[in-house]
């Protein structure tokens, strides 16, 4: 508060009025006595950029709309600018405009940050202006922040996250009501969780830009979208979520970022589908929601749990770097963030896991001694070995499915080729990593 205990007026300027502006521009409306009393800053939303002015938007004043979004960006009525319009220009572009002006941002932008991040913190500290984006990975649960600030001293050492709400939700249909994966998406679809193009939610595209933020934030490191290795869920089968709940797994869409030391520290970063011990955490992780688990040397296990996409959660962790970015603003300072140090990737290759897979064999003897040596050849060691049909009477087939030990992605790869090779191996069904604890 100033001298005469009246919060400070600070004016804000949305870019976008979709899902997540919409419910901002309510939200500050709502908050904002309580958010003067706690932060001695009363937001007043004066300008909001859209596309079409004309457009109806319940709960937003029309005389607030503008299409001149360069304009608001530098206009004297704006003195912080949140970014929910989303993708790399022209919200690249604008957000560049109102720093250099010397207005903090605040944004919800994964797309944007996992790609260009390091340079906009270069550019927000040159500026001297915050950038803030906890809203850019995981919705409403504070990550970035916790990174960030509370878990600087930690040495963390792994993050595993479910980091989409929409594939979530699809896998948690398909493991507890039996659902094939195109009736589950086509439920995700119906209920406005999965666009019509899912590719960037079952693809693992949009989890990736995800692992990373988390990865730079985390390690220091310069951890950009193209460093992420990816699969999607498009391939899960109802045989497998099966198998993995039979075996005491749920399959989950994992991010994951480590650091693996060596003669030299690497970054390992990815995500995939993976079989999650039922006892782990993130098993428990059901529907749409996200969480993020985090494992530090000192610190030890912590999980972030909660609402991952949607307005209001969105809108709330926005609002929550809006009033940090507005209160530093009227103490005339900024917070810096450091731009992340270039790191070495770790190729998939060399990534370490172990392993589940099935394959339909012969049922012939002979046969399982066979495939074990072909995991022999390659140094993989197998954890456990099951078969399911065949009668041993040489004519028929059945179905094996093993979890090895730890293995390298490389030499996992290498056994697969050569199964494939086998006369009595007719198929290979799915193989997916195991995480082990
Ligand atoms: N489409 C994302 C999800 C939310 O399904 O979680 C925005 O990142």
């Amino acid at each position: 508060m100033n001298a005469d205990n009246q919060a400070r007026v600070i004016n804000v300027g949305i870019l976008g009025c979709g899902v997540v502006g919409g419910a901002l521009v309510e939200l500050i409306h709502e908050r904002r006595e309580a958010i003067a009393a706690a932060a001695g800053v009363e937001l007043r939303v004066t300008q909001v950029g859209v596309r079409s002015a004309s457009k109806e938007r319940p709960g937003v004043p029309n005389d607030l709309l503008t299409t001149d979004t360069k304009a608001l960006v530098t206009a004297d009525d704006v003195d912080v600018v949140v970014e929910v319009i989303g993708g790399i220009e022209p919200a690249q572009e604008l957000i560049r405009s109102a720093m250099a002006g010397g207005k903090p941002v605040v944004t919800a932008n994964k797309e944007l940050l996992a790609n260009y991040g390091a340079e906009l913190s270069a550019a927000a500290d040159e500026a001297g202006v915050d950038l803030l984006f906890e809203a850019a990975v995981a919705g409403a649960i504070p990550i970035v922040r916790p990174l960030r600030e509370s878990l600087l001293g930690e040495d963390v050492t792994r993050i595993m996250g479910i980091v989409n709400g929409t594939t979530n939700y699809i896998l948690t249909k398909m493991s507890e009501e039996g659902a094939t994966y195109e009736a589950a998406l086509a439920e995700a679809q119906r209920l406005g969780y999965a666009e019509a193009d899912p590719t960037a939610d079952v693809g693992g595209f949009d989890a990736g830009a995800k692992a990373a933020i988390m990865a730079s934030i985390a390690f220091g490191a310069r951890v950009v979208a193209g460093d992420v290795y990816h699969e999607g869920i498009s391939e899960i089968t109802k045989a497998d979520i099966d198998y993995a709940n039979e075996l005491g797994y749920e399959i989950k869409l994992l991010a994951i970022a480590e650091v693996i030391e060596g003669e030299q520290r690497e970054i390992g970063v990815r995500v995939h589908p993976a079989m999650v011990p039922c006892t782990h955490p993130l098993a428990s992780v059901r529907d749409s929601f996200n969480a993020v688990f985090v494992e530090g040397r000192s610190a030890g296990e912590l999980m972030f749990y909660g609402r991952g996409a949607g307005g209001r959660p969105t809108a709330s962790a926005v609002l929550g770097d809006l009033v940090d970015a507005a209160a530093n603003l009227a103490a005339g300072t900024h917070r810096s963030v450091p731009v992340g140090a270039p790191c070495r990737i770790r190729p998939i290759d060399d990534i370490e896991s172990a392993y589940y897979l099935n394959a339909d064999v012969d049922d012939s003897p002979g046969v399982l001694a066979q495939v074990a040596s072909v995991f022999g050849a390659h140094g993989l060691s197998i954890r456990s070995m099951n078969q399911e049909g065949g009668d041993g009477d040489g004519a028929g087939s059945a179905r094996i499915a093993l979890v090895t030990h730890q293995a390298r992605e490389r030499d996992l790869q290498a056994a697969l080729h050569d199964l494939r090779e086998l006369d009595s191996v007719t198929g290979i069904g799915s193989v997916l990593r195991v995480i082990e604890s």
